[in-house]
């Protein structure tokens, strides 16, 4: 090895390796959001009768050419497809609902009083080009209702989303809300869409063309100009619902009217991915620029079949809880508590473990209570505390210690007071109580 070739080997050696790109590090506090995020969303859905389901992140990738189909963009170019040691095709999961679906038939779930209504928290992998809002690691809340095809179902899913965005303080959010129509009604208007469009393949984009062969309907999602133009003369798939479809999107349409649910029907609003029948809806907020969608989601009444199972209907949403956070009312994040409650620290000649027996006192009372692990003056104690964000620090010299009292100074105030153990532990309880 040529000295140069040894200097070049060292310092790959010693390059700092970075996250992959598209992924982040998520860090306190904000992970305290996170999590409090996900504690609502349990707690939310745990009430409709929701349980958590945990599926793997890997799936045979076989799962997600059927079920979210080869002709959308998941599976056309975004998948994390490899193969292992033994030479299976496996995917990082892109979504969870067709994996939710593999674990119901899987797992023999159609045997439990229907609805099974199963939810998850966790990352999904797209390889999409990164930007605000979009990563290839993201994180999923969503829920799944399986085996029930009526539209009470589509309308109590939507209200529980609804519920559960309201508890983290959102306001004024709009549903867009559309219907695909039953898989008959959206191979007739395909035909449709087709003999419309086949003249007009010239003005189309190499996308669009594209899509004429795989997945026609998503052109109706072009965000270009021209074809926006030349669509709006397009027969629409509201024309080719069945009276089934009609039917069932009217009566999801009265039941959120009746529990007030501000909805748009935006008839261009056809989603990515292929399972989709009759409902589909989005949420969109302001401030996430182009990436505005924080929840999608719809009715899969021919996904299970799609996988080899009996016909079962599903319904289901997904938020993006990235963007959801990205977006999160600042009062809902002002309750989130972050932070540790008290610092204690011992004075002069005490030593450092009588501030653990104190902090230890503390935490048994359900206080959070950092000790100075080290000697500190005074004054560089108070300043860590106020670093950290402690409501108060307590004191322990040589005499508080022989009188079993402990001084007290609390931070916001800047108020000092001595006061017996057991009553300085009750002041922190008493105002860890009102915080929560
Ligand atoms: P989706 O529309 O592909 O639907 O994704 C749902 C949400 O996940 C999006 O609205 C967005 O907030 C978030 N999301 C998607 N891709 C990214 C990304 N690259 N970075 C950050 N966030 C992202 C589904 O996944 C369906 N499984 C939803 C569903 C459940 N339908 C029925 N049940």
């Amino acid at each position: 090895m040529s000295g140069a070739d040894r200097k070049e080997r060292q310092g790959e050696q010693h390059r700092r390796i970075r996250r992959v790109k598209g992924t982040r590090d998520l860090l306190p506090p904000e992970t305290a959001v996170w999590a409090a995020v996900e504690a609502t969303a349990r707690t939310v859905f745990g009430r409709y009768g929701y349980g958590e389901v945990r599926t793997p992140m890997l799936e045979e990738t076989e799962l997600f050419v059927r079920g979210v189909g080869e002709g959308t963009d998941i599976v056309g170019k975004e998948m994390y497809t490899f193969q292992d040691k033994g030479g299976r095709s496996l995917t990082l999961r892109p979504e969870s609902t067709a994996a939710v679906a593999r674990a119901y038939l899987e797992n023999s779930l159609q045997q439990l009083p229907s609805p099974v209504k199963l939810y998850y928290v966790g990352p999904q992998f797209r390889y999409e080009r990164p930007q605000r809002g979009r990563y290839r690691q993201f994180s999923q809340i969503g829920a799944e209702l399986l085996g029930d095809a009526g539209p009470v179902s589509d309308a109590e899913l939507i209200l529980m989303l609804l519920e559960f965005l309201e508890a983290l303080a959102f306001q004024g959010l709009t549903v867009l809300l559309n219907t695909v129509g039953g898989s008959e009604s959206r191979a007739a208007y395909r035909e449709e869409l087709l003999r419309f469009l086949e003249p007009h393949r010239a003005r189309l984009t190499e996308e669009s063309r594209r899509r004429l062969a795989s997945n026609p309907l998503r052109i109706l999602d072009t965000k270009n100009p021209q074809e926006r133009e030349l669509l709006d003369g397009a027969p629409r798939l509201t024309d080719s619902l069945s009276a089934e479809d009609r039917e069932h999107f009217r009566a999801v349409r009265s039941i959120l009217d009746r529990f007030g649910v501000e909805y748009r029907v935006d008839d261009r609003l056809v989603r990515g991915l292929d399972y989709y029948t009759r409902t589909v809806f989005e949420i969109t907020a302001s401030g996430l620029g182009a990436q505005d969608a924080i929840v999608g989601g719809g009715r899969y009444d021919g996904l299970i079949s799609a996988l080899g199972g009996p016909d079962t209907p599903g319904i289901g949403f997904a938020i993006g809880e990235d963007r959801l956070i990205d977006v999160l009312p600042e009062e809902f994040r002002q309750r989130v508590p972050t932070g540790v409650t008290a610092l204690v620290a011992a004075v002069g000649e005490v030593a450092p473990d009588e501030a653990l027996a104190l902090a230890g006192e503390l935490r048994a009372a359900g206080v959070s209570a950092l000790a100075e692990l080290a000697r500190r003056s005074v004054a560089n104690s108070l300043k860590r505390g106020d670093k950290l964000g402690a409501r108060a620090v307590l004191l322990l010299g040589a005499d508080e210690l022989e009188r079993g009292e402990v001084t007290v100074k609390d931070l916001a105030s800047g108020e000092q007071v001595r006061l017996g153990r057991a009553d300085a532990v009750a002041r922190l309880t008493a105002e860890t109580e009102v915080e929560r």
